[in-house]
């Protein structure tokens, strides 16, 4: 991991680690892959202002979500099928962030169950939700996430309908991972995994035992959402989400100026402006380009984070000097996973607090409450 600088070496280690259909899982975007691709460009396209002999010793990257410390503004996103990027990899994500000092967020399609990762962390963790048709069922979600003292229930609203993805389409998408010739082929190059997998009994959804297709199904993940989740979600159904859960609710997969302001009215505690890491709506604007706008929108009532393309962090610098309080970083995550398990996760993390560290000191920055558009050239 010493030679490991940067998220993008982490990526090819993952590349060569895990299946192609795990690896194209994280690493795709939606049809064209457009907004995938405006994430990142438009990250990379912000400057930063070089500033000099202003005093940067005693720098800090701590911060805050919902009020709790942080030692950084980075979060783990929820991501679906984490383990089966590394065996129990909900469990090492979530404990290299414990170690961190950083919130983990368990997305409802982690493999690892929310009582599997309970018991293996000792601080609670953010649960993410996705309201399926049956009510009673997402309600129930809701009940174990109580129960396992989650300290934030994060509820994702862009995802009523999967976005088609071609990469899973093609790779035949399925979970447990389904051995067709192609499949079987590729897991031959991939030992490690392969060997660490078949030793393992966490292959499908921890979280949704009984609604899981049956090993010989033939049901591909995205036509298995397409038949659990609800595409009749409204914000009607926000108010059924608060009337279950009194923590702290944060709203993620908001987009749009004008949900951001009924996102900031209806009483969540924090929004992620994200479009789902360029998976949902191909076309749909960067988050990037979209966050000052929503800033203003939300009129400082609800906490704003932030995700779309941060593999860096020069990224999460950006990102605050954009208004954003806090970041999320998925594939980044994934990929680390995917190349060290749980050193691979507190590699990634280092390495961005490290970048966000060194940009801060070069751009006159002490504090991460310092940070403001005055950073941007
Ligand atoms: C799930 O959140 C996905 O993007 O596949």
């Amino acid at each position: 991991m010493n030679s490991v600088t940067s998220i993008a070496d982490l990526r090819e280690i993952a590349k060569r680690r895990i299946p192609r259909a795990i690896f194209d899982y994280a690493d795709c975007g939606s049809y064209n892959e457009a907004t995938l691709r405006a994430n990142r460009a438009d990250l990379d396209a912000i400057g930063l202002r070089q500033r000099v002999l202003i005093d940067v010793d005693n720098r800090s990257t701590a911060s805050r979500f919902l009020g709790q410390p942080a030692t950084m503004p980075v979060a783990i996103a929820p991501t679906g099928l984490t383990g089966l990027f590394h065996r129990d990899g909900e469990i090492f994500g979530a404990r290299a962030a414990e170690k961190f000092g950083i919130p983990f967020c368990l997305s409802t399609m982690s493999i690892c169950s929310i009582e599997d990762v309970r018991a293996s962390v000792g601080k609670p963790f953010w649960f993410q939700l996705y309201v399926m048709r049956d009510r009673g069922f997402a309600a129930s979600l809701i009940e174990r996430a109580k129960a396992a003292e989650c300290s934030a229930l994060v509820l994702t609203l862009d995802l009523q309908i999967q976005g088609q993805r071609h990469r899973d389409i093609k790779n035949g998408l399925a979970v447990p991972p389904r051995l067709t010739l192609a499949n079987a082929i590729n897991i031959a190059t991939k030992p490690g995994w392969a060997l660490s997998m078949l030793r393992n009994k966490r292959k499908s959804f921890g979280n949704l035992q009984e609604r899981v297709p049956g090993g010989d199904s033939l049901t591909t993940l995205s036509q298995w959402i397409a038949s659990q989740f609800d595409p009749s979600l409204s914000w009607k159904d926000v108010e059924w989400v608060k009337s279950l859960w009194p923590g702290k609710l944060i709203l993620k997969g908001v987009l749009d100026a004008e949900d951001a302001r009924i996102a900031a009215d209806c009483g969540a505690d924090a929004i992620v402006v994200s479009n789902h890491g360029g998976r949902q709506l191909d076309g749909a604007r960067s988050s990037i380009s979209v966050l000052p706008g929503i800033v203003d929108a939300a009129q400082g009532k609800v906490e704003i984070l932030f995700d779309g393309g941060i593999t860096s962090g020069q990224d999460v610098l950006k990102a605050l000097a954009s208004g954003a309080q806090g970041c999320l970083i998925g594939k980044a995550f994934l990929y680390a996973l995917a190349a060290g398990g749980e050193a691979g996760v507190t590699r990634a993390l280092d390495i961005i607090r490290r970048e966000l560290d060194v940009s801060m000191a070069l751009t006159g920055t002490r504090t991460i409450d310092e940070i403001g558009p005055h950073v941007l050239a």
